[in-house]
């Protein structure tokens, strides 16, 4: 299934397009099935209702990890780097991961999962979290993991809209130099989570936590009572997988909900191709496991390829700018991929970090999560991979599964900052606000797919009619994925950024609305407007404009108060970089926020604002204007 030649890739393609049904098929005989399907794909997408491989049974565990025993049992699965370079890093084999599967999985049973239950992950970046992860595939639970930096708030939500029956989380985290009390914040979510039964802590930071009798239980003790034989559930190919929350355009987070036979066949045959891999090599993905990136490209496209895949548990900067390069030296590793956000924050510590590291072993680097500027671009290629590993700007989404227009690695011809083209089996349309086709290249338009995939969303959980209306009712027929997109002369994408009020912070997606609604919920506040602006690391930055009349204080403490309130309703990645205290905003007679205007003004432009004249009250734009330079 591995594409060697950009002449295999266009025969693919083109087969692909003319008979998905067969193509999908074919690549689907290379994962294992207890029972092959009777249709490979059946769809409409006004419902939206879409099936992929029809009737199968299978378990994506045993495409994990038993699929791998006889031949590879003693090659190491994950290689754990831990936050602390003075720390042993962990190898589990293919063996040993399958064993701890197992186990844990006896352990959620014995805790009273079942197939079909939803059990929420808050863990740290170690080998327990994908082993939770597994351990839920295992029995048929479905996990939805939620990222460690999110707050006791953005967790219950996330509880309750799965109506989760089990927690498991640890004692807590180490992010660089800083530790994060995870269960503390559990412990706070949990108070206004009903259908929680039980609690697992993984001891890992060992700080003292509290443990609720009859709820909470250790880790550590659990599985000394249970044995490591766990057959493997049967499930229905479009039985659901698991659920992963993420923003979107209004208030709260939507529950993606992707399932079992589908997703595996997507995520498998992406990390096969889009990085070429070649069996025995070490292949790193820096993303966490509480974003989609870690599910498929840490967890499950890697295993069921039998790869080998790094899961680090710090981050870039800690203990220096040297600690991504150290890795590589120390564990051999031939494929990297990161993030555009880490790259600009690595490249202003200059080459210094550089020295002395031995990156011979890179053959392939990838970026993820936002548009890739051509200066990081042309750093990554020069100082990582010396311009000879291909880059491969992935683009995609949480609801798309796996990478959907890239380069294939050895394959592609690159062009900075470019995501170049669909991978076989994606058809994306470009369009014009009226959902008017827009043909031909050296084009632009909003970004949509006309065809379905194996790893797309199913629906959105709890609420189909939310999946509806949010993807498949912007136009008609197609899957609106919410980029705005240029498709130059030679027919490659470039994909430019959200056209909907969604932010892209450091790679994390933000919903403008979630975060006027968090600084709203501060006392003093009447009223806010948040848009994105253009920030050299993060990508974007996120700038409030805040209606707080009581300004007779101390200014600094009150916006330090604000950036607390979105801390503790959303959690860090969702404050504020600059805060405006105004006394209006912008708005059209008939109450809408002109965010055009206020996009403006944060991005610095101070003249041309376009047309104000709708406005309610143009003379607050000239406030506002003031006040920016000031700020
Ligand atoms: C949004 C999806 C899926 C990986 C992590 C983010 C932006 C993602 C790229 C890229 C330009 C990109 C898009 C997309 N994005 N990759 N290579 N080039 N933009 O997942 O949180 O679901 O966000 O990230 O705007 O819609 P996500």
């Amino acid at each position: 299934m591995q594409i060697t030649s950009f002449k295999q890739y266009e025969e693919d393609y083109k087969k692909s397009v003319e008979n998905p049904e067969q193509f999908w098929g074919e690549v689907a005989q290379n994962f294992q099935w207890r029972k092959p399907w009777f249709k490979v794909l059946s769809w409409n997408f006004n419902e939206p209702n879409i099936k992929w491989f029809e009737g199968a049974k299978l378990n994506i565990t045993e495409n994990c990890l038993d699929r791998h025993l006889a031949t590879s049992g003693d090659k190491p699965a994950i290689i754990w780097e831990p936050n602390n370079p003075e720390e042993e890093s962990v190898t589990l084999t293919y063996k040993m991961l399958h064993e701890r599967v197992c186990r844990f999985a006896n352990v959620l049973k014995r805790n009273g999962a079942k197939k079909g239950d939803r059990i929420c992950i808050y863990m740290p970046m170690v080998p327990e979290l994908a082993i939770a992860v597994l351990a839920c595939a295992r029995i048929g639970a479905v996990h939805s993991v939620v990222f460690g930096g999110f707050s006791a708030k953005s967790i219950a939500d996330r509880i309750n809209d799965a109506q989760c029956k089990l927690v498991i989380t640890a004692d807590g985290a180490y992010r660089g130099s800083k530790q994060i009390p995870l269960k503390d914040v559990i412990d706070d979510a949990l108070i206004g989570c009903p259908t929680v039964e039980k609690c697992i802590v993984l001891t890992h930071v060992r700080t003292p936590v509290s443990m609720l009798k009859g709820r909470d239980v250790w880790w550590e003790d659990e599985v000394k009572h249970v044995n490591d034989i766990c057959e493997a559930e049967e499930m229905d190919a479009e039985d659901m997988l698991f659920i992963l929350y993420t923003s979107g355009s209004t208030g709260k987070p939507k529950g993606v909900v992707h399932t079992c036979g589908g997703y595996m066949v997507y995520a498998g045959y992406t990390f096969s191709n889009v990085f070429n891999y070649q069996p025995g090599e070490v292949y790193f993905c820096t993303a966490d496991i509480g974003w989609i990136t870690g599910h498929s490209y840490i967890v499950y496209g890697p295993l069921s390829q039998g790869a080998t895949s790094v899961l680090f548990e710090g981050i870039p900067t800690y203990p220096s700018p040297s600690r991504f390069w150290d890795i590589v030296e120390k564990h051999k590793v031939n494929t990297l991929y990161t993030a555009p956000t880490a790259i600009r924050s690595l490249m202003s510590y200059g080459e210094e970090p550089l020295n002395g590291k031995d990156l011979s072993s890179i053959r392939v680097l990838g970026s993820v999560g936002e548009p890739i500027n051509e200066e990081a671009w042309h750093w990554f290629d020069e100082k990582i991979g010396h311009g000879k590993a291909p880059i491969v700007d992935t683009w995609w989404q949480t609801e798309t599964g796996g990478i959907m227009i890239s380069p294939i690695a050895t394959v592609t011809k690159t062009k900075p900052s470019f995501a170049t083209l669909p991978l076989p089996g994606i058809q994306p349309i470009l369009v014009d606000e009226n959902g008017k086709e827009i043909e031909g290249n050296g084009v632009m338009g909003n970004l949509c797919i006309k065809f379905p995939w194996p790893g797309m969303l199913r629906t959105t959980y709890g609420d189909h009619e939310r999946c509806k209306q949010t993807y498949f009712s912007t136009y008609e027929n197609l899957y609106f994925t919410g980029d705005g997109c240029l498709r130059d002369e030679d027919g490659y994408y470039r994909i430019t950024g959200r056209v909907d009020d969604v932010l892209n912070v450091s790679g994390h997606r933000i919903g403008t609305a979630e975060v006027e609604n968090a600084i709203n919920m501060h006392a003093g506040v009447v009223e806010s407007a948040v848009v994105g602006y253009p920030h050299d690391v993060k990508g974007q930055g996120i700038y409030a404009f805040v209606i707080y009349p009581e300004m007779h204080g101390d200014v600094e403490l009150s916006k330090k108060d604000i950036l607390q309130t979105v801390t503790r309703v959303i959690g860090a990645i969702a404050k504020p970089d600059k805060i405006l205290f105004v006394s209006g905003l912008p708005k059209t007679r008939s109450g809408k926020i002109m965010r055009r205007i206020l996009r403006k003004i944060a991005e610095g432009e101070t003249t041309n604002l376009g047309d104000t004249s709708t406005l309610l009250d143009p003379a607050v734009v000239e406030e506002i204007i003031e006040a920016s330079k000031k700020l």
